[in-house]
């Protein structure tokens, strides 16, 4: 059951049906779920195939993501299941766009993932305007914040999440939670449209301390939702004091949410690297038939 004082949506960032429902069922519910490029080609269905040598074909991959997602979807009815458009740091936002609409048709409780880099970001402009709702991935410092609001302006509430990444931060000794923090209190001065969905979660504190921040949504692996229900879902009392040491503080700024997006310095290089990974990771899938 979920705790009585928990405001956060919790989802589940996976690629795997399986894995979903088990979780279900260990925590007695659950929001929502993420899925990206990466956990797909972890699908243990995806990776089977891959063992006896038959990668899958541009059509069968999409196919394959679609079914996947399906499932997932029917198991979360009155939730919202994250799909990932295909963007190296080469793709337009048109592409984007064009594939984040195939996408949103796909099942009815869909947000699309698109990079918050220029292109994204342009994407996600338009896909707002046309009634998609968006979750946008790959973030990393409020600026990148600062203009997923600015470019969504007018969408309505729960149409779109940003998702910063904590534990890729955390990699480089930075700390990852302060960007939550600081998005956080940065919204508070807002007209509230962009929920903060706390990604890229490695540890069961990122989790509670995401708790108590009050981020909207938090994605957690199973790993890490195991770990939770097997201590019984316990919530951060008001003593709870996040372990960030040795982690370099990132300190907050002021900024104006009224501009336009473009103004801000969104440029942020473990952004075009998570591009890069991931769509190596899908690539990785494919057979590409020679002309
Ligand atoms: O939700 C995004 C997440 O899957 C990224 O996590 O552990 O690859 O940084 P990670």
């Amino acid at each position: 059951m979920k705790p009585k004082d928990l405001t956060s949506k919790i989802f589940i960032d996976g690629g795997d049906p399986e894995e979903t429902r088990e979780i279900m069922g260990l925590l007695g519910f659950l929001d929502g779920q993420t899925t990206n490029p990466t956990l797909i080609s972890k699908n243990p269905e995806a990776r089977k195939r891959l063992d006896r040598g038959e990668k899958f074909s541009e059509r069968e991959i999409i196919d394959f993501y679609h079914s996947v997602v399906k499932e997932i979807s029917g198991m979360l009815p009155a939730g919202s299941v994250s799909v990932e458009v295909y963007a190296d740091p080469e793709t337009k936002a048109e592409q984007m766009l064009s594939q984040g609409k195939m996408m949103f048709g796909w099942i009815p409780n869909a947000h699309i993932k698109f990079p918050s880099a220029p292109e994204g970001l342009k994407a996600a402009e338009q896909a707002v305007k046309d009634g998609l709702r968006v979750n946008m991935t790959l973030c990393f410092s409020q600026e990148q914040a600062a203009a997923v609001y600015a470019a969504t302006r007018g969408a309505l509430k729960g149409n779109v999440f940003v998702s910063p990444f904590v534990g890729r931060l955390d990699d480089r000794r930075e700390n990852g939670m302060d960007v939550i923090a600081n998005i956080i209190r940065m919204y508070r001065k807002s007209d509230g449209h962009v929920e903060v969905l706390t990604a890229s979660v490695r540890s069961l504190d990122h989790l509670l301390y995401a708790i108590k921040l009050g981020s909207d949504i938090i994605t957690v692996p199973g790993k890490i939702l195991r770990e939770w229900a097997g201590k019984g879902l316990p919530m951060p009392g008001s003593d709870y004091n996040y372990p960030a040491a040795g982690l370099k503080a990132i300190p907050y700024k002021e900024l104006d949410l009224g501009r336009d997006w473009r103004d801000f310095d969104i440029s942020h290089d473990l952004t075009v690297k998570g591009m890069k990974n991931f769509s190596e990771d899908w690539e990785s899938l494919i057979r590409h038939t020679k002309h």
